[in-house]
């Protein structure tokens, strides 16, 4: 997929400071802003599992904490090395439908098998800060 070469390839370079003491799965994440700019993450997690951060809500977390918006991200990129595609687990998808757009590329990625993506189509029916209207 050459159009998202250079975020997976960023993503995949993040995977490798993952911190998995415990699932020893290693995740990686790379929003590019309209901007052209490039924030990574990677999945760190805790002995108290539940406190577990995905990569992509670290990555889109540092693209926020620099002041970036849903209206300024171009795409994300998620990688992982497993058979399958690391999907958004269900918190990263809540988190996801609030801080993109709904048709916002979210790029899967494990080198075998590269697939294109949306909330929209990862989060049907979502609750959203609108229904809090
Ligand atoms: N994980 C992510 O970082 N992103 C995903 O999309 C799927 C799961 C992490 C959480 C945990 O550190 C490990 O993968 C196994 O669940």
């Amino acid at each position: 997929m050459k159009e998202y070469q250079e975020i997976i390839d960023r993503a995949f370079i993040a995977s490798e400071n993952a911190y998995v003491p415990y699932s020893n799965y290693q995740v990686g994440a790379c929003v590019v802003t309209k901007d052209n700019k490039y924030f990574i993450g990677a999945n760190v997690e805790n002995a108290s599992y539940g406190l577990t951060n995905c990569a992509e809500r670290n990555a889109i977390f540092q693209a926020y904490s620099n002041g970036y918006r849903q209206d300024d991200i171009e795409a994300i990129a998620i990688v992982s090395k497993g058979k399958t595609l690391a999907t958004p687990c269900g918190a990263c998808r809540q988190v996801l439908v609030e801080l993109l757009n709904q048709h916002t590329p979210i790029v899967l990625s494990n080198k075998a098998i590269e697939k294109v993506t949306n909330i929209e189509e990862l989060l049907p029916m979502s609750f959203t800060k609108e229904d809090l209207e």
